[in-house]
């Protein structure tokens, strides 16, 4: 039994900020932002679009390029799903219902089990582990399609200029299916390892003020503030090195393999230095990594799904390439999975 990736999709809005649009609203340069973090732009969605939105187009594309390979429609696709699991910091409603709840009824997917998953810019790697898991649990379970969608801009302090240019909007989708191939061994496809972890000791590193049973609004007060991201931005990018570089050096001994045998790394695009710090203390060359962040600056729970559509639809995986996801974020959570495509 494998788990193989049959589809993605990915959803970016339309409008996009750039560094110097931003250095006329805060006191921030182009230049600093770009050699901090290597981000040029962010995308931002517009007024009246949630979570779900975004999420909804994802999935609409990656069912579109299944339908193209099955000879399916999109709609009938959508009906079959047994599974939508979906990632996210920034959902349509605080808790209730699932923003998974949401999509599921905007794309007809009647026969869909549907949750959210917050394990923040791990998000992604955690909901495909969930997704194989649950496949694997259930003989009528088929197919799943799991999403990272985010509107961070709607919990960033615009104030805060530490905080405030690292982030962005997207959404990106991936169908995962339980076929009959190998998952090891010669021929072997799909998600071939998973590993996972948490350090909750660091929850306070990154987290959202205002709005939830810690800090509740309470009636009659006047917000100065919308609930936004507060962030200590030293012990995070401490972190973010450590975790990005162990877990690829921990799914590289899990499956007995050098970085050779490795054709694309997508990490978390949170910060380029942080990606930079971890290949030179494993020299990895850079045709192995893969950086859009100049881009579309930190999507969280989306930006390894972003990343993964633009190459599959660019064409620049191969079949029988092997393919390593690395996740790291708030919570503090991190983790990677290893993907045979
Ligand atoms: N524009 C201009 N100056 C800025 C700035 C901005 N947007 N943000 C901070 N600064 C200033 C600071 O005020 C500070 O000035 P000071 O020395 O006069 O006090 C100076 O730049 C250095 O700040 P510092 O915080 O030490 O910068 P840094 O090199 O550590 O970079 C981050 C800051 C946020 C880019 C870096 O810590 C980081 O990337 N952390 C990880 C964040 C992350 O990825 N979070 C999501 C994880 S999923």
């Amino acid at each position: 039994m494998a788990f193989e990736i049959r589809a993605t999709g990915r959803a970016v809005p339309p409008r996009r900020v750039t560094n110097q649009d931003l250095a006329d609203r805060v006191d921030t340069t182009d230049e600093w932002i770009k050699s901090h973090t290597g981000i040029g732009a962010r995308h931002i969605a517009d007024e009246g679009i949630a979570c779900s939105d975004l999420a909804f187009q994802a999935a609409e594309a990656a069912l579109s390029q299944l339908a193209e390979t099955n000879g399916e429609s999109a709609a009938m696709l959508a009906a079959d799903l047994d599974l939508i699991i979906l990632a996210t910091t920034s959902a349509d409603y605080i808790g209730v219902p699932s923003t998974a709840c949401v999509l599921q009824d905007k794309l007809g997917a009647r026969n869909a089990a549907a949750f959210d998953i917050t394990a923040c810019c791990t998000g992604l790697v955690y909901a495909l582990e969930i997704a194989a898991g649950l496949l694997a649990m259930n003989v009528h379970r088929k197919r799943a399609l799991v999403i990272g969608s985010e509107l961070l801009s709607r919990i960033t302090d615009w104030s805060d200029r530490g905080s405030c240019v690292l982030f962005g909007d997207g959404a990106a989708a991936i169908i995962l299916e339980k076929t009959d191939a190998p998952r090891e061994g010669a021929g072997r496809r799909g998600l071939i390892q998973s590993i996972l972890h948490a350090d909750g000791s660091g929850a306070q590193a990154l987290f959202v003020q205002g709005g939830g049973t810690r800090d509740p609004f309470k009636a009659g007060e006047v917000l100065t503030k919308q609930p936004h991201l507060i962030m200590d931005g030293r012990i995070v990018y401490n972190f973010a090195v450590k975790a990005l570089t162990s877990t690829i050096e921990e799914l590289l001994q899990a499956d007995g393999i050098t970085i050779d045998a490795v054709r694309w790394i997508i990490p978390h695009q949170a910060n380029a230095r942080i990606v930079n710090a971890a290949q030179k203390r494993l020299g990895i060359s850079d045709d192995k990594l893969y950086l859009n962040i100049e881009e579309y600056a930190n999507t969280s729970a989306a930006s390894i799904g972003i990343a993964l559509d633009e190459l599959n639809r660019a064409h620049r995986i191969a079949q029988g390439d092997l393919v390593m996801l690395v996740g790291f974020g708030a919570g503090l959570t991190y983790g990677g999975s290893l993907i045979v495509w």
